[in-house]
């Protein structure tokens, strides 16, 4: 597979492309010390379908055209069937991006299946792969079913779910990306893979408001439009569900930045697991069973250098919007 020798890191992004998923499209595509290497489709704020057409239209959006673009499960490893929430629809709009129109799609998915893909760039990318996985944890349960030795192969994974220190946002005690499929992240963190989980413990520390998006729509481009019009519909949408947070959380975005940059957060080593029978199924906690294991496979990010990241934000941002028309 497509990979360089420059020293970038190798991102696969793993995307429910609603639209805090698109800024962490725009946010790895403004990173110049990350090289895009393709984008595998799940389902979540949208059906995988979507998601996979919003990720071809974004990144052609933003003027990348070569990043490819593959398709995932369309529903939980335990299940046969999903439904996007109404909650969700809320929070992304029917087409996962506000309602915002973006031209349709010049180029076609991959057909490689993203299981397939993500055992591929394990075994070919190794230690350079960078994985960010930021819906439900579908396509790499599968990989790892397909092939454990995944588990050890990536260099580096940095997830947006769960959620430690603070309540869920889809229940009490869910975070609605674990939530859509307990079984898979149960499976991914007991797979002896080292993952640092970027949940809503510090997303909901990081926060943008209108006047960041005022910055893009001056930019006079096409994208920064798109993207300004996206990101005041979903502060809509935080400022009628949260009010508290006074702005948008910066979910995906972060997640992606703290797996190019692991000194944005402080993490706490636990080894975790998913509550899968009753009312807290969904929660990610500590697994008793693997308390004293003088090896922790997960890092919790528990504290977040927000200003740091903003600042990081806003700059990869204005690079990936200013560009083009
Ligand atoms: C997560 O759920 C999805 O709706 C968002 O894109 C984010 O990945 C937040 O809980
Ligand atoms: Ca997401």
């Amino acid at each position: 597979m497509a990979g360089n020798e420059s020293g970038k890191a190798q991102v696969i992004l793993d995307l429910d492309t609603g639209i805090d998923d698109a800024m962490a499209i725009a946010y790895v595509l403004g990173s110049p010390d990350a090289e895009l290497v393709g984008i595998t489709c799940t389902y979540g704020n949208v059906e995988v379908g979507r998601s996979v057409r919003n990720s071809l239209a974004l990144t052609e959006l933003l003027g990348h055209p070569e990043v490819p673009v593959y398709r995932g499960l369309g529903h939980a490893l335990a299940s046969d069937g999903f439904e996007v929430l109404p909650s969700t629809l809320r929070i992304h709009g029917v087409n996962g991006m506000g309602e915002v129109e973006v031209p349709e799609p010049m180029r076609e998915a991959d057909p490689t299946p993203a299981a397939d893909l993500i055992v591929r760039a394990a075994h070919e990318l190794g230690p350079r792969l960078v994985y960010v996985p930021t819906g439900p944890l579908t396509n790499l349960a599968a990989a790892l079913r397909r092939d454990p030795e995944v588990a050890r192969l990536i260099g580096r994974v940095a997830l947006m779910g769960g959620a430690l220190t603070q309540p869920g946002n889809v229940s009490a005690c869910a975070e609605a990306n674990v939530s859509q499929d307990p079984e898979a992240a149960d499976e991914v963190f007991r797979s002896g893979m080292r993952v640092t989980m970027v949940g809503l413990d510090v997303t909901h520390q990081t926060l943008l408001t209108r006047e960041e998006t005022a910055r893009w729509r001056a930019l006079g481009t096409a994208a920064g439009r798109a993207y300004a019009d996206m990101i005041d519909y979903y502060i809509g949408a935080y400022a009628e569900s949260a009010p508290q947070l006074g702005g948008c959380a910066l979910h995906d975005p972060l997640a992606a930045a703290v797996a190019l940059d692991p000194s944005l957060v402080r993490t706490l080593p636990v080894n975790l697991k998913v509550d899968l029978a009753g009312p807290t199924r969904g929660r990610t906690i500590g697994d008793e069973t693997r308390l004293n294991d003088p090896e922790k496979t997960c890092a919790v990010a528990l504290g977040v250098d927000s200003e740091r990241f903003l600042g990081h934000f806003m700059e990869r941002m204005g690079r990936a919007l200013g560009a083009g028309e």
